[in-house]
């Protein structure tokens, strides 16, 4: 049994935590819910030493304990999988794997054997099927996470902390991590989740406790005591009696007028995608839905100019054919939002301002411009209130946001460019459902300003909702097309996974 009572936190001027009382018990799982910035990375970091409390107790099976680092948290069973990636991508997975504590045979040579034979069943439990010797680096971001979810695993913790374990896993990979998490209660170890899947949460949780600005707003209540909608009151509290902000004081500047349609004829890329059309019109949200490998998201790589086509052809709504480099691409007036903040988003040790700046004053500083501070400061400020961002300055790095409001950052930067073709890779990961709403809002305010928008995301309920029309892709084909009344997460999720659009299906439901 771990207890933590009247934590207290702050960074600069930020109260992170302000008097948190938490317990994990064996046996449970603890789901640990917030918007962004309540203060639930706080929490789990000092109740396994990545952070120092300024105040208040710790107490694991009845004595006091400290840790200075995860290392100590892991050497008396507690294991944390992080929010942000942790392990090294040059080295291969099973390094990853048994990192800081490798066992040793036969002298000082390391036993990759032995480290092979111990990581397979837990790899096994997970669903992780790839070989070992891979860098990390080349497996996809998913795939990675099982890695670090693997590696917290393998130190057989008595209580295990899952900081948003889900954000870049499949429906199917969730579902067995889910089954995983339930094991390991039915073994006696304490789980505690985070997660902004509410879903998820209400699948697995046996235990609810939500923080609302670094203070406790439901403590410890038992799932079958709490609702969804409740949960998101408790979470939000004064802000969802509110009326959210409407998408009308959202503005943007529509420079492009009514420039042309993004058209894609014939376009393949070999061993990915087999040639396919996509016309997508100025003022329409596009989906992109598949299962990983599908194809879907190959097509914003193809855009974008980070995947060569084999065949086919381009043509941007600016004019001009298919941009090469990601360098044209943006400034052909492309805009690539990508799900992993951290390698493709953000510097996190460089500010706020500059970070939104970067896209933006990338192409003019080659112009020989450069964006002066007070100019960046100002817009930072213009998306902090359009975007809802939580800082308390823009000279702030943005490495000290909390993980939803660091995505926020990453949306800023490339809106700032105001581009006229939009991709969205899964734009919303890890953002709480507040903050989604606001980032709806803003994709439908973007195609209301005549951009062409293409959006890709695991999250099917979100597609149906925002997608004007979805175009499904399976094994590397573009299989159909749904759109209309049709659209809705349960059409989505059978057409992905069976590879195609039954027409007929909707009427038929219509009819029983
Ligand atoms: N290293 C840091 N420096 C400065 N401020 C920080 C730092 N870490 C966290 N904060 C601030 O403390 C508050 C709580 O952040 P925390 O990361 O705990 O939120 P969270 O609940 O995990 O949010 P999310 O759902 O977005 O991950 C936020 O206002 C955040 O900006
Ligand atoms: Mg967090």
């Amino acid at each position: 049994m771990y207890t933590v009572k009247d934590l207290h936190k702050t960074y600069g001027g930020v109260t992170a935590l302000a008097g948190v009382d938490f317990e994990i018990l064996p046996g449970e799982v603890h789901a640990l819910l917030g918007a962004n910035g309540a203060g639930k990375s706080t929490l789990i970091k000092i109740l396994v030493g990545a952070a120092q409390p300024d105040a208040g107790r710790l107490e694991l099976d009845g004595a006091p304990v400290s840790f200075t680092n995860t290392r100590d948290a892991a050497d008396r069973g507690v294991a944390i999988v992080s929010q942000e990636l942790t392990l090294f991508p040059h080295l291969d997975v099973l390094q990853n794997l048994f990192l800081g504590r490798e066992p040793l045979a036969a002298g000082i040579a390391l036993d990759r054997r032995a480290m092979r034979r111990i990581a397979a069943p837990v790899l096994a439990a997970i669903g992780l099927d790839v070989d070992v010797s891979r860098p990390l680096g080349s497996l996809r971001l998913g795939e990675q996470q099982l890695v670090e979810i693997a590696r917290a695993l393998l130190e057989d913790p008595k209580i295990l902390i899952l900081d948003e374990p889900t954000s870049a896993l499949q429906a199917t990979e969730t579902e067995r991590l889910l089954g995983v998490v339930r094991n390991l209660r039915d073994r006696g170890v304490a789980v505690v989740y985070v997660s902004h899947f509410l879903e998820d949460v209400f699948a697995v949780a046996d235990r609810i406790t939500v923080l609302r600005s670094g203070k406790v707003a439901v403590s410890r209540r038992p799932r079958a005591e709490m609702t969804i909608q409740g949960t998101v009151r408790a979470m939000l509290g004064e802000a969802v009696a509110h009326d959210r902000r409407t998408s009308e004081t959202v503005a943007f500047d529509d420079a492009s007028g009514s420039a042309g349609s993004l058209v894609l004829t014939g376009v393949a890329v070999t061993g990915i995608l087999e040639p396919f059309d996509l016309t997508a019109r100025p003022g329409e949200v596009v989906g992109l839905a598949g299962l990983e490998g599908s194809g879907a998201r190959a097509v914003l790589d193809v855009v974008f100019g980070r995947l060569r086509p084999s065949r086919g052809r381009i043509t941007l709504p600016e004019g001009g054919g298919w941009p090469m480099t990601m360098n044209r691409a943006v400034k052909a007036g492309i805009a690539y939002i990508p799900a992993d903040r951290k390698r493709l988003g953000l510097m996190l040790d460089v500010s706020i301002a500059e970070n939104i700046s970067t896209v933006k004053g990338g192409p003019l500083k080659r112009m020989g411009m450069v964006l002066g501070r007070r100019t960046m400061q100002r817009r930072a400020e213009h998306w902090r209130e359009t975007l809802n961002i939580a800082m308390s300055s823009s000279a702030q790095p943005v490495g000290s946001l909390s993980g939803g409001n660091q995505q926020k950052v990453v949306f800023a930067k490339w809106l700032e460019a105001d581009p006229s073709v939009i991709l969205l890779d899964d734009p919303s990961r890890g953002v709480d459902v507040g903050a989604k709403d606001d980032m709806h809002a803003i994709i439908a305010q973007m195609a209301a300003g005549q951009k062409v928008v293409l959006y890709t995301s695991s999250d099917l309920e979100e597609m149906a909702k925002i997608c004007d029309r979805v175009v499904v892709f399976f094994g590397g084909r573009a299989v159909g097309e749904v759109g209309g009344e049709q659209l809705s997460e349960s059409v989505l999720m059978e057409a992905i996974n069976v590879g195609g659009v039954d027409e007929g299906r909707t009427e038929r439901l219509r009819q029983l």
